[in-house]
């Protein structure tokens, strides 16, 4: 049922395997994208904006000239020109407009970290400040709706829901915050770039080598062709290394003043704040009718987010709510205030984790409302057709999850009653969710199998390992598409010189880049059959999937939590955390529980503590740094269990696969409230939950 002629047989497909750049990466020979820069390369400092809006009127740079080591400090004023036009995300030192805190308004590069460093400290600049606004505020003029969501329709109705919401036997409306969240990969974004006349070669730190490429093509009016992006390690990616930020074209810009040489930038932590995305603050409304039995008939999602004056980017947060559950009449919208901050951008789930947060403490309301339990709940309301398209699911066991979730929780035994277990002065209680994430499949990978003698392929995709394990995962896939032991596959990734690739973003790296390496296998062995000669090579690019549009495809999973909270502190634990996936078929078993750990983790983490504390007098993160922004550790948590059900889907991929990078993280910030709310009688309804709340 795939497209390709042979049966793909998972025989090191679905073997736990370490990666194969492991020792590399525990010895520290694994090279980062600065770890690449020469002895002699150059360090960029940047100087940053102090004001939210306004324009730079006068720049003295004679001090920062004057220190031993600097070779050069470029402002609007001296910086070579771009492509494009300034003031939009990549205009980078274009313009005296300031249109953000943080913005670079100049960069020193010298011979030294510390030196460009001191440099930029002595970089005088002068400003005029204009009015600003930074922090989200749902009844702001500027409301807008946006021209369309990267995920579907900016709204989607079906029935009449108002009437429906009328009608229902049992209404409820609420309304969910979540706060504007900043990545924090352990490497920060970081690129080492050299101009070798018209040639730009590029390190850098992202998700997808080759829209680093295009966007910088683009930024400097070049051939895509004349851009060479290399990123063998990554130390984190989470959205934010998707796009391509200031900080790249900057380190590019800077570079073109020092022909020849190399430039390197690494962000401090506290730049992380500024100027590479971040996820949106959200206010989201949700109203469920449903009939006494608990079948809904209504859902409505309603979402505002902080959005950037300088280039649109939207959370949708409300298409997590058009295809979980049957509900005749539906409503989902998104809108956004146009602010004088950074443009946000994907990050983890985007939309599902804030969306069900909302969706789902929302399903665990209503369950309490109706006196059912939150489980069954969600049982009734399980669709028999995708509700957003109509079409069957290619499969769908988030029922399954549930049941299973339930059983090793041992839910049978939950005693509804909130507030009702005190034990040592912790109040107890657990909470469940669901979640989903769309099978993504990105068009525009190529792949290339070469025989290199002695039986060994070499296999070339610009696929991006960003921790995920996709050096092992593909390795597998190549290994049985082509029927051979995974030591005769010789990957090579992260490398414009492999051709075009879709990111490792949208849990669809290992699909978009597999389904292209079983297209690249199938050619070679239909051309030189299974005993090549040395130098036969074959290349594919990445297949339609023929069933797209025949079948809804998604992975779900259930969360199940228990969460204790001081009675006198209103401190909160979590002593267990379960998930339960069903995710198609788990490619590495080894590094896909750790990638569902870490996305629970995350989850775990947004639910108790992640929020950047934009101050609205000067637009800039307070907490912009990893003492004030707090992320969750082992002391949040006791037992955090994985599990997955064997699922087999002949529909998404040659692999069976559906993408299993985000769904970890979508559901447990719900999972959290509803357990909290279980534990103390509270219903928190703004995360992050702090103890404040139970006092
Ligand atoms: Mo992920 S937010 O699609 O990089």
């Amino acid at each position: 049922m795939t497209t390709a002629s042979r049966p793909f047989v998972p025989r090191a497909v679905g073997t736990p395997r370490p990666r194969p750049e492991g020792p590399q990466k525990v010895r520290g020979t694994a090279r980062y994208a600065v770890e690449t820069a020469d002895t002699d390369a150059l360090y960029l400092f940047p100087v940053q904006a102090a004001v939210t809006r306004g324009r730079v009127t006068a720049i003295d740079t004679s001090a920062a000239e004057a220190l031993d080591g600097v070779v050069a400090v470029l402002t609007h004023e001296n910086a070579p020109r771009l492509a494009r036009e300034a003031d939009a995300d990549h205009g980078v030192l274009q313009s005296a407009t300031i249109h953000q805190h943080g913005q670079y308004l100049a960069a020193v590069l010298a011979t030294s970290s510390e030196t460009a460093r001191e440099a930029a400290a002595l970089v005088s600049v002068t400003c005029v400040e204009e009015p600003h606004a930074a922090v989200l505020d749902e009844d702001s003029p500027d409301l807008y709706a946006p021209g369309s969501l990267v995920v579907g329709a900016t709204d989607d109705t079906r029935g009449d829901p108002e009437a429906a919401l009328a009608a229902a036997e049992v209404t409820l409306r609420r309304t969910y915050r979540t706060p504007m969240e900043h990545h924090q990969p352990l490497e920060p974004h970081s690129t080492v770039a050299r101009w070798d006349g018209e040639r730009l070669v590029l390190h850098d730190a992202t998700q997808a080598v080759s829209w680093t490429r295009q966007a910088m093509a683009a930024a400097f009016g070049i051939e895509e062709s004349a851009v060479d992006v290399v990123s063998a390690h990554v130390g984190g990616g989470f959205g934010s290394k998707g796009g391509t930020h200031p900080n790249t074209v900057l380190t590019a810009l800077a570079a073109r003043a020092v022909p020849g040489r190399s430039v390197r930038y690494a962000l401090t932590r506290q730049q992380m704040f500024d100027l590479v995305g971040h996820r949106p603050a959200t206010v989201q409304h949700v109203a469920l009718g449903s009939d006494r039995e608990g079948r809904l008939t209504a859902i409505t999602h309603d979402v505002v987010t902080q959005g950037s004056r300088i280039s649109e980017f939207v959370e949708p947060a409300a298409a997590f709510s058009r295809g979980m559950y049957a509900a005749a009449a539906r409503r989902t919208t998104h809108r956004t205030v146009p602010l004088d901050i950074g443009t946000p951008t994907f990050m983890r789930a985007p939309g599902e984790a804030p969306g069900s947060f909302a969706g789902e403490s929302a399903m665990d309301e209503l369950a309490i409302e109706l006196g059912t339990d939150p489980v069954e709940l969600r049982l009734r309301n399980e669709p028999d057709v995708d509700p957003e398209t109509g079409r069957p699911f290619s499969s769908r066991n988030l029922v399954a999850c549930l049941r299973r979730g339930a059983e090793r929780f041992g839910w049978a035994d939950r005693d509804p009653a909130p507030r009702a277990r005190l034990v040592d002065g912790w109040w107890h209680g657990t909470g469940v969710a669901a979640a989903s994430f769309p099978v993504v499949r990105f068009p525009g990978s190529e792949a290339t199998i070469r025989a290199a003698g002695s039986g060994v392929y070499e296999v070339e995709i610009a696929a991006a390992d960003i921790g995920q394990g996709a050096r092992a995962a593909l390795t597998a896939i190549a290994a049985d598409a082509l029927e051979v032991p995974v030591e005769r596959i010789d990957l090579r990734i992260g490398d414009t010189a492999y051709g075009a690739a879709g990111p490792a973003g949208g849990s669809a790296g290992t699909t978009s880049w597999g389904a292209t390496i079983v297209e690249a296998a199938e050619r070679f062995r239909d051309k030189y059959g299974d005993d090549p000669d040395d130098g036969d090579e074959a290349d594919a690019a990445t297949p339609d999937n023929p069933w797209a549009s025949d079948y809804a495809m998604h992975a779900y999973g259930a969360h199940f939590v228990e969460v204790a909270v001081h009675a006198d502190t209103g401190e909160i634990r979590v002593p267990r955390m379960l998930g339960v996936f069903a995710a198609g078929r788990i490619v590495n078993p080894l590094t896909a529980r750790s990638q569902f750990l870490g996305g629970m983790t995350w989850g775990l983490s947004a639910a108790l503590h992640e929020e950047s504390v934009l101050d609205d007098r000067f637009g800039h993160v307070v907490n912009r740094d990893l003492a004030g922004y707090h992320v969750a550790t082992n002391a949040d948590v006791g037992t955090v269990d994985v599990e997955w059900l064997d699922e087999d889907d002949p529909y998404v991929n040659p692999m069976g696969t559906k993408g299993i990078g985000e769904i970890g993280i979508v559901g447990v910030a719900a999972a959290v409230a509803n357990a909290a709310h279980h534990a103390t009688g509270v219903r928190v309804r703004s995360l992050p939950i702090t103890l404040d709340a139970f006092l």
